[in-house]
């Protein structure tokens, strides 16, 4: 049985006392448990706020990022051993807006994801194909790619990983994917994942991500394989969130 595991990517939002205040609400909502594990995702500047305020509490927290070297003069860079000196669990390799506006290749995306596992981090993988490769017929090929060289780096069991499946055309335009494609894609990426990792393929999560809203939550929180959601615009809201969480219940 997998958990379905539901985060909150809130990008470049919030102020410190911005941040308090949402986990306030957030923290008052989670008191009732969800059976889903709920993990948001601040900016760095928010992290030491959020981990304190979080301790004890049944939501975890992740990094939006983490470059893998542990240290060095990489200017404006923080690295995978500074955030799990936060008290952080999560850290999100390859997203498709580093991947896009920061122009993070496969390669290093590879050395984000063995470098969280090396700290005891849980990486969570985007994937995720552009339109034209949607259009093309060669959706997979650019998600199989991905999972190739996002994961080629890994040796033993990663544990704790996570697999994003977003389409890029779906991030951020309200245009979701259509729930059977997404089922679709998840099925290929568990049986990647299986044929890559064995049986321990079958217990990582794969979750959907791109204009997942309360309003459509459960159309993929409901899918056989899908296993969460990364929201991003409609996690800025602590209760439009929430209202997401509650439709992973299974
Ligand atoms: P969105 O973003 O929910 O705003 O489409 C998803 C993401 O970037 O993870």
């Amino acid at each position: 049985m997998r958990i379905p595991i539901v985060a909150a990517n809130w990008k470049m939002h919030k102020t410190v006392p911005e941040a308090r205040a949402y986990l306030e609400r957030l923290i008052g909502l989670a008191g009732r448990d969800p059976g889903v594990e709920v993990v948001v995702f601040p900016s760095f500047t928010a992290l030491p706020a959020a981990a304190a305020l979080l301790e004890g509490v049944p939501v975890g927290l992740g990094a939006q990022d983490a470059h893998p070297e542990p240290a060095g003069a990489y200017t404006g860079a923080v690295s995978v051993a500074q955030v799990a000196d936060l008290g952080v669990r999560y850290v999100l390799c390859g997203h498709s807006e580093r991947r896009k506006l920061f122009g993070e290749d496969d390669a290093l995306v590879g050395r984000k994801v063995r470098a969280a596992l090396e700290y005891g981090l849980a990486p969570i993988l985007c994937v995720g194909e552009a339109l034209e490769e949607r259009r093309a017929g060669r959706a997979w090929e650019a998600v199989d790619r991905q999972l190739d060289r996002g994961l080629g780096p890994v040796e033993g069991d990663p544990d704790g990983l996570v697999i994003a499946y977003e389409p890029v055309w779906a991030i951020g335009t309200g245009v979701a994917a259509q729930p059977a494609d997404a089922q679709e894609m998840a099925d290929r990426i568990r049986r990647w994942l299986r044929e890559r990792f064995g049986a321990v393929g079958d217990a990582i999560r794969v979750q959907y991500g791109g204009s997942v809203k309360p309003d459509n939550a459960r159309e993929f929180l409901s899918l056989p394989d899908v296993d969460g959601a990364l929201v991003g615009g409609a996690s800025l809201d602590p209760d439009a969130f929430w209202a997401i969480v509650q439709s992973a219940r299974r």
